[in-house]
């Protein structure tokens, strides 16, 4: 599991990656009230003994049912940040607003490493190609708060590379698509091996597969999709299924806060909800 820092009370605390903030807590013997909280149940954030405030968060959140992470206001308060082959004009406005922040109102020192043309050129002080990535560590190593900015494209070796870069970098890995978070929460990860695959059912994805629907092996797409666009028509099969304004639930956001979505419109009565159509679906393969 990959560490995380994190600062409370002032000081350092250190935790795993997926710890909610009451365990970073108890893990470094800081004392948080709490009340409903057990380790063998699963937190539901229902007594708001345990809440605390988060830097960069409105309000006051329970540290049970709170994941500790790196949030994008850790950003704005860095003294260096390196972005490694990312370009936050394209990929996450609002992490890319943090570093302007911290580079024009803090002086913070941007490293930009890209091997292609990136909207941060602009801003940083130092630029460098991937293979160049060791010229980074002097200005790494001279910061009080650096950190660590890579998407999900990063392999693993590369991410290594980046952690031996500075023992106390903040690692933010950030991943593209409003809700990924969420759906990383559930498990998918969008990683998963179609190779080989005779039939695909590709669910939840107006953003995921632009400009990218492979059909790989597969004889026979179904899609279920809430948009018409030229990769949607490569499907055999299109589910239309409601917008955002035509559902309800949760949305995760980069920060890992759930906020509630509620339904603004009813969908025509042609959209089914995603588990209605799951549902029928279902129902037939078992008859
Ligand atoms: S312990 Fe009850 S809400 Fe956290």
């Amino acid at each position: 599991m990959a560490e995380i820092k994190l600062t409370i009370n002032g000081k350092e605390a250190t935790g795993e990656k997926g710890d909610s903030v009451l365990k970073v807590c108890e893990k470094n013997d800081i004392y948080v009230p709490n009340l409903c909280h057990h380790r063998s149940l699963t937190d539901t954030g229902a007594c708001r003994l345990c809440l605390v405030e988060i830097e960069g968060q409105r309000g006051y959140r329970p540290a049970c049912s709170t994941e500790a992470n790196d949030t994008t206001a850790d950003i704005g308060q860095s003294d260096c940040i390196l972005m490694f082959k990312v370009d936050l004009d394209k990929q996450n406005r609002v992490a890319g607003s943090f570093v302007k922040l911290a580079v024009y109102q803090k002086g913070a020192n941007l490293i930009l490493v890209d091997d292609g043309k990136n909207s941060f050129d602009r801003h940083a002080v130092l630029r460098l190609s991937s293979d160049e990535l060791n010229k980074a560590k002097e200005l790494l190593g001279r910061a009080s708060k650096p950190i660590i900015i890579y998407d999900t494209s990063a392999t693993d070796q590369e991410v290594e590379k980046l952690s031996n870069l500075c023992e106390k970098a903040k690692m933010m890995e950030l991943v593209a698509g409003s809700n990924a978070k969420g759906l990383l929460k559930l498990g998918i990860n969008g990683k998963g091996d179609i190779k080989g695959a005779k039939a695909l059912y590709i669910l939840a994805c107006d953003e995921g597969i632009s400009g990218k629907l492979d059909r790989g092996s597969a004889e026979f797409v179904v899609l279920q999709a809430s948009y018409m666009t030229p990769e949607a028509e490569k499907a055999d099969i299109i589910l239309p299924s409601p917008l955002w304004s035509e559902k309800e639930g949760s949305i995760t956001n980069i920060d890992n806060l759930v906020q509630k979505v509620a339904r603004i419109v009813d969908p025509p009565e042609y959209v089914w909800s995603n588990e209605k159509i799951i549902k029928a679906l279902a129902d037939k393969i078992a008859h």
